[in-house]
């Protein structure tokens, strides 16, 4: 028989859709019930049955129960640090000086090419697992630091591998086109890029380009998507980071699923984006890390209707942090977004960014039963009180991973 726990006396339950938007559905005094990982019902307390009647109850004690967090934009899978590019950077040099003179990304490209497959399975899944620990039930998983096909291979690999082993959906991402190898000149790349993308079909759900100045043009971006799409790829873009190049207006024409970073997105890219149905990905932790002072249009995306997500983009160049609860922190009080907002972002909005978000990130019947349990009756604590892990217990599919 199929099992039924009842989570009961939950003082707010948080589901986010798209009639919700931009904001989340606060429910009180409620109870849910999950059947076979999925969410069954929500009932008001009163309607609650004697505990006989269900497999498990568990007594929730008026604490928040939310979705579970969905990082939908990461590097996890990668080879060595980069202290050393840190405290260069918080001494006055820039990020893309020092990617242009063979540092930071190819750093990272060297060490990871050196790594066993092994090695970055075991570090990836010790990120993984602390990521979950503090409240991530979903993520995407990007390649790109290998640069050539045996690395990107060997890193999408470790991703299909991590995927299976912790039982928690992981997307995809061959992001080949993240920085041009030495000695390689960049038409010669995106030569290489398009060339091999067949090779990522089956092993990858979707590709990315870093669109930048002085790494790959519009052009490149156009060319990638157009080969890409035909081949059936999802389409996400690191566009407008450091600075404006258009990227995102380009994306978002040829249907990307989501524009990520766009610090430097203007207005006309934002309608763009609007058209395509094409999300924003927003990731505060990288503007702190790289002392960036320009942030995103965010209240323009929002008037536009343009569904917000926020992600960690977990990497160790621009934000080595595993934490989505110091990024719902760091959206609301960074772009003066309201806590419901900020929520909404990093649940449903993300995995609407991975195409998901009729499966999960709203804790809506149907959907599986991927939530958290926080250690507060109020959801806004999240954004109010900073450094604290608000994580009481975290369930994946019905199943409890933490607490
Ligand atoms: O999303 N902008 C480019 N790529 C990553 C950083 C990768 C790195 O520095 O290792 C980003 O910020
Ligand atoms: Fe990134």
């Amino acid at each position: 028989m199929t099992e039924t726990l009842c989570f009961r006396n939950i003082g707010e339950l948080i589901q986010a859709d798209a009639t919700s938007q931009p904001d989340v559905r606060v429910r009180t005094n409620c109870a849910l019930l999950v059947t076979g990982g999925r969410v069954d019902k929500i009932l008001r307390e009163s309607e609650v049955k004697p505990a006989n009647r269900y497999t498990r109850v568990i007594d929730v004690k008026g604490r928040a129960v939310v979705p579970g967090f969905v990082d939908c934009h990461t590097h996890l899978v990668y080879g060595g640090e980069r202290k050393d590019e840190m405290v260069d950077r918080v001494s006055g040099v820039s990020y893309l000086e020092i990617l242009n003179k063979g540092g930071g990304i190819h750093d990272t490209v060297k060490a990871t090419r050196q790594a066993t497959e092994a090695t970055l399975y075991d570090q990836a899944k010790r990120r993984m697992k602390r990521m979950m620990a503090l409240g991530t039930t979903a993520f995407e998983i990007k390649s790109g630091y290998g640069l050539d096909l045996e690395t990107e291979t060997k890193m999408l690999k470790v991703g299909k591998r991590l995927r299976q082993a912790l039982k928690v959906p992981v997307t995809l991402t061959y992001l080949g086109a993240h920085a041009i190898p030495r000695p390689m000149k960049r038409t010669q790349y995106v030569e290489f890029v398009l060339e091999n993308l067949p090779k990522f079909r089956g092993l990858a759900d979707g590709v990315d380009i870093f669109c930048e100045k002085n790494v790959f043009t519009v052009a490149d971006l156009r060319l990638v998507f157009l080969q890409a799409k035909l081949l059936g790829f999802d389409l996400r873009a690191h566009v407008e980071e450091l600075s404006h190049q258009g990227g995102s207006y380009e994306a978002a024409r040829l249907g990307a699923l989501s524009c990520d970073h766009l610090e430097y997105a203007t207005p006309k890219d934002i309608q763009a984006m609007h058209a395509a149905g094409t999300v924003a990905v927003l990731m505060p932790g990288v503007t702190l890390f790289l002392g960036g002072t320009k942030q995103p249009l965010v209240h323009s995306m929002l008037d536009a209707g343009v569904t917000l997500a926020l992600a960690t983009d977990c990497n160790p160049g621009s934000c080595p942090t595993y934490n989505m609860q110091t990024v719902i922190y760091l959206a609301a009080n960074m772009y003066r977004i309201t806590p419901g907002q900020a929520l909404a972002a990093a649940t449903y909005g993300a995995a609407k960014a991975l195409g998901h978000h009729r499966e999960y990130g709203g804790l809506l019947p149907g959907q599986r039963a991927d939530f958290n349990i926080l250690k507060t009756g109020d959801h806004r604590d999240l954004v109010y009180y900073f450094g604290e892990n608000f994580i009481d217990q975290t369930f994946v599919a019905g199943r409890r991973v933490k607490g």
